[in-house]
């Protein structure tokens, strides 16, 4: 593994490349990364970067939010196998039907869908700043929120509105059972919850913090509390624990039994450093996303950059 990563270091070197990583992903693709962050920082990353090649280790949604940023410039996915449960869940036509339904609102889409979903948005958010994003909407202006319901109805709560929410959810975010996060809480009294938004609201109700992965990762750093009980994705851990080697890190449970890995986004998952290395060398597959759609996909996104300056 180690010969894999200093070839995939080299190769980087020598074709300007730069690899962008989600939290999610393996602990070894991590390492050779040259910025592991949230969907906001991973976008902010690639808005900035003067790199010729972008590789995303992460999802597709992700890789072609950097693709909008940086239309000349190349974007590969080690496996573009590897989409997203929840940007699933919203599939163009049936949003374009629904907006359609609600003509007087805004659309404010979670950055988890795709570019032809974003394409059909007033404003793009992520989990790290969709109250701010939110909250620039007028109180008296109606708005759909899409596709995460979990998301929709968390910042519904704690923005007191009523925006009218797309049906969709995470597989992942969705597996966590609350029984067994509740006997675990006995177990673990001094345990902290901390929870990413698209858990559903009885895992959030039981969570002393709510925040992206960035977030999540930063409260535990600068909490006085030494055990927390972690509700997202378990690749998290990794960096996590890197940070606070002291502390006590427990991943939520999930409804299955023990030897399912349902906390685990097998989308994100897809990636491998071979599959990396292999993708540097090929320069493949590559992130295509027709004019079209392109031209209004980037505009959300540009301001919600904006709004999170
Ligand atoms: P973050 O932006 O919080 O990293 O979330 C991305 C994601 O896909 C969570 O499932
Ligand atoms: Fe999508 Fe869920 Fe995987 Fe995040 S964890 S990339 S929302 S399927």
């Amino acid at each position: 593994m180690e010969l894999l990563k200093q070839k995939i270091l080299e190769l980087k070197k020598q074709k300007n490349a730069v690899i962008l990583a989600h939290y999610y992903q393996l602990p070894e693709i991590q390492e050779i990364a040259d910025y592991v962050g949230d969907s906001l920082g991973l976008s902010q990353e690639a808005e900035k970067t003067n790199a010729k090649i972008i590789l995303f280790a992460g999802v597709h949604f992700m890789a072609e939010t950097a693709k909008l940023l940086n239309p000349s410039k190349k974007v590969i996915l080690p496996d573009l196998e590897a989409g997203c449960s929840l940007a699933d869940s919203c599939p163009p036509a049936a949003f374009k039907k629904f907006i359609l339904e609600h003509p007087k609102h805004v659309v404010i889409t979670y950055v988890n869908c795709s570019a032809e979903i974003k394409a059909m948005s007033h404003l793009v958010c992520t989990s790290s700043n969709a109250e701010k994003v939110v909250q620039s909407i007028p109180e008296d202006v109606p708005i759909i929120f899409a596709p995460d319901k979990n998301l929709g109805n968390y910042i519904n709560k704690i923005s007191n509105r009523k925006m009218v929410l797309w049906n969709g959810s995470c597989i992942v975010h969705e597996a966590f059972s609350i029984d067994k996060l509740i006997d675990l809480h006995k177990q673990h009294p001094d345990a902290v919850i901390i929870a990413h938004p698209e858990s559903e609201t009885h895992i959030l109700k039981t969570a002393t913090f709510i925040g992206s992965t960035a977030e999540m990762i930063d409260f535990v750093k600068h909490s006085q509390h030494q055990k927390f009980i972690v509700a997202t994705e378990a690749g998290i851990l990794y960096k996590m624990q890197l940070d606070v080697p002291n502390k006590i890190l427990i991943p939520a449970p999930s409804i299955a039994d023990n030897t399912c890995a349902c906390s685990e986004c097998a989308f994100m998952k897809l990636n491998t450093l071979q599959k990396v290395y292999d993708c540097l060398v090929n320069e493949s597959p590559e992130i295509i996303i027709p004019v079209e759609i392109a031209k209004k996909a980037i505009l959300p996104i540009k301001r919600m950059l904006e709004l999170s300056k």
